[in-house]
């Protein structure tokens, strides 16, 4: 769920619509906006995208200068008008916005109940503004109130309310990502920076606990017992350009083109003399590391899966988790020098911040490998390694991928360069060469148009299938769940070797199998390849000019031949078009896909 607020000089609706537009990758089911003007508080909210929500606006627009806003990704109750929020009060004389779950609501509503309260909606968030206005009734100041509010709801939670006729924001954060934009004359609250990144790009970032009002004049924070907390101001580097669309049809076609660009400022800095320099981590740094443990969930498990395989590689026992399953199954195996790093673009997964607060409940040392500077998965973890990507709007992640993926690779060779009992590939200084090369590769790939063809060669088989062995099997699944995600249609990854025990009963002629080459015991997959082949399958190989895969298939994705270490990325950008170009012909909404949403702060 994404949240917006502003107060100022001027109208407020149309800075809250845009800044909800510039959020809607976070949630689409439905959203809602709240205006106040002094003589009550005008709501509007509907189910569906934000277009409807416009929609209702016309003809009425609110007058006011200060307001919330909402898009919302459904956890209690489906996506309705009435569930949409802001929320109100009995009165409506409190309306609220918030993201994450009130754990304690069925309590809180009961009580509330008991006092007279009806309630509208099948949410846990009605129960704030609700409460809210009871404690209004006696407090000795609506911030006192607001404080009595916040100091009863458990769970995760970024709140934004308005309180009629007062000319104010009132917030709080616990759990759920909140900040705050500053500009000359007017603020801003978002759960994202990219909500408000037109106007300014000072900040100030909430930490639990922290509760704010905002007022025309300044804004004021204190913690829950109404005692001053300072927070500093920080500039974020993004450019508001970074979150546009840049003239391409979709978020996510441009953020697969822009990949050369993200793996330049990716790498930039980090490698010198053929040796691999991260900036927090002096040489020795990890010299204690016994054993490495990833947790992450969706696209940045793959890439975690990246980096399982390159440790594994190089003798340093890893091991990838899915961060929903981490703390009930992994955490007995946490020792004092075991790393553990959690994979977030967003950095606020709510299954990976679980998994990460166990970890380091448990004496971990923690490191998170995120994009974005600021947010609850860096500021907890003991260190934070950003991959510098720029903004990622797209729900489907792509250059987040790529740049997480070259990330741990970096981070893997450090690890074997501090580490004693284990060494660096003997051909480090060639594949960080080949490394520094990777945009230009990446380029050659997105230059190619064989991707568009085969996508509208194969759009319309009943199911896809996508092998790969080692570091191929992390871009094989990676591969799969891009394909599923934007297109709706069945696609599965596999180990190349794994086929043939149990989905190999699903192959036909009418489920393509897209088999990925890296050099890497490659005459495996190959044969892999050929079983499928046997039963019909199409085979669609992804591998080098000249490679022997070519003999045998049917269509063919061409990557630069580069160290085996890279070449799974290259073969990741042409599945990447290939994806994208099948849901461009199936007609599906490529940058928002159905039931999804880009950063899922509820586990
Ligand atoms: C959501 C998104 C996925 C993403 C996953 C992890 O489920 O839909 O695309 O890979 O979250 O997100 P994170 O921000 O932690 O990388």
């Amino acid at each position: 769920c994404g949240i917006i607020a502003r107060i100022g000089e001027g109208d407020a609706i149309t800075k809250l619509v845009t800044g909800l537009e510039n959020l809607e990758y976070r949630g689409y089911d439905s959203a809602g906006v709240a205006v106040q003007n002094g003589s009550g508080i005008s709501v509007y909210k509907r189910s569906g995208q934000i277009s409807e929500l416009k929609d209702a606006i016309v003809g009425s627009v609110p007058k006011g200068n200060v307001g919330i806003g909402h898009t919302r990704w459904s956890t209690h109750g489906p996506p309705t008008d009435e569930n949409a929020h802001p929320h109100t009060s009995e009165t409506e004389n409190v309306a609220v916005v918030h993201n994450g779950i009130i754990e304690n609501y069925t309590e809180l509503k009961e009580r509330l109940e008991s006092d007279g309260h009806e309630f509208t909606s099948d949410t846990d968030t009605e129960v704030i503004p609700h409460l809210f206005e009871y404690y209004l009734q006696d407090a000795p100041s609506i911030e006192d109130a607001f404080r009595k509010t916040i100091g009863d709801l458990e769970g995760s939670y970024a709140v934004a309310a308005l309180v009629d006729g007062v000319h104010a924001i009132y917030a709080a954060r616990q759990g759920s990502p909140l900040i705050l934009g500053l500009d000359n004359d007017e603020y801003y609250l978002a759960s994202d920076v990219p909500a408000f990144l037109d106007h300014t790009d000072r900040v100030v970032y909430f930490e639990d606990g922290d509760i704010a009002v905002l007022e025309p004049n300044g804004v004021t924070m204190t913690d829950i017992e109404g005692n001053m907390v300072t927070r500093d101001v920080e500039r974020i580097d993004w450019d508001p350009e970074d979150a546009g669309k840049g003239g391409y049809e979709h978020y996510m076609l441009k953020e697969i083109n822009t990949q050369p660009n993200a793996l330049t400022n990716t790498i930039e800095g980090r490698v010198q003399d053929g040796e691999v320099t991260l900036e927090d981590f002096p040489e020795g740094t990890f010299e204690d590391v016994d054993d490495v443990q990833f947790v992450a969930c969706g696209t940045s498990y793959h890439a975690a899966l990246y980096g399982q395989q390159l440790l594994n590689q190089t003798g340093i026992r890893a091991q990838a988790f899915r961060a929903s399953e981490y703390v009930d199954s992994a955490t007995g195996s946490i020792t004092e020098n075991t790393l553990v790093i959690a994979v977030t673009q967003s950095g606020e997964t709510a299954d990976t911040l679980g998994a990460l607060r166990g970890a380091k409940e448990r004496g971990a040392r923690t490191v998170t490998v995120t994009n974005v500077m600021g947010s609850t998965a860096a500021r907890e973890a003991d260190d934070a390694l950003f991959i510098r990507a720029g903004p990622e709007i797209g729900v489907a992640a792509t250059k987040t991928f790529s740049s997480q993926a070259v990330m741990l690779s970096l981070l893997s060779l450090r690890l074997a360069e501090d580490i004693e009992a284990v060494s660096a590939p003997d051909d480090q200084a060639e594949l960080l060469r080949e490394l520094q090369k990777l945009p230009e590769y990446v380029q050659t790939v997105l230059d190619s148009t064989a991707a568009k063809r085969i996508a509208s060669r194969y759009t319309g088989s009943e199911a896809f299938f996508f092998i790969g062995r080692g570091l191929n099997n992390a871009v094989a699944k990676e591969g799969a769940l891009k394909f599923k995600e934007i297109t709706y249609e069945h696609a599965e990854g596999f180990a190349s070797g794994e086929l043939k025990h149990g989905p190999l009963a699903l192959v036909t002629p009418d489920t393509p199998v897209f088999a990925l080459f890296n050099g890497d015991k490659d005459r495996k997959t190959l044969q892999n390849a050929e079983e499928a082949q046997a039963r019909g399958a199409p085979i669609v190989s992804v591998a080098h000019a000249d490679h022997p895969a070519e003999k045998i298939s049917d269509d063919f994705l061409e990557i630069p031949n580069t160290h085996s270490m890279w070449s799974g990325l290259l073969a990741n950008v042409q599945l990447q078009l290939v994806s994208y170009y099948a849901a461009k012909n199936l007609g599906r909404p490529i940058d928002k896909p159905r039931n999804l949403a880009k950063s899922v702060t509820v586990e």
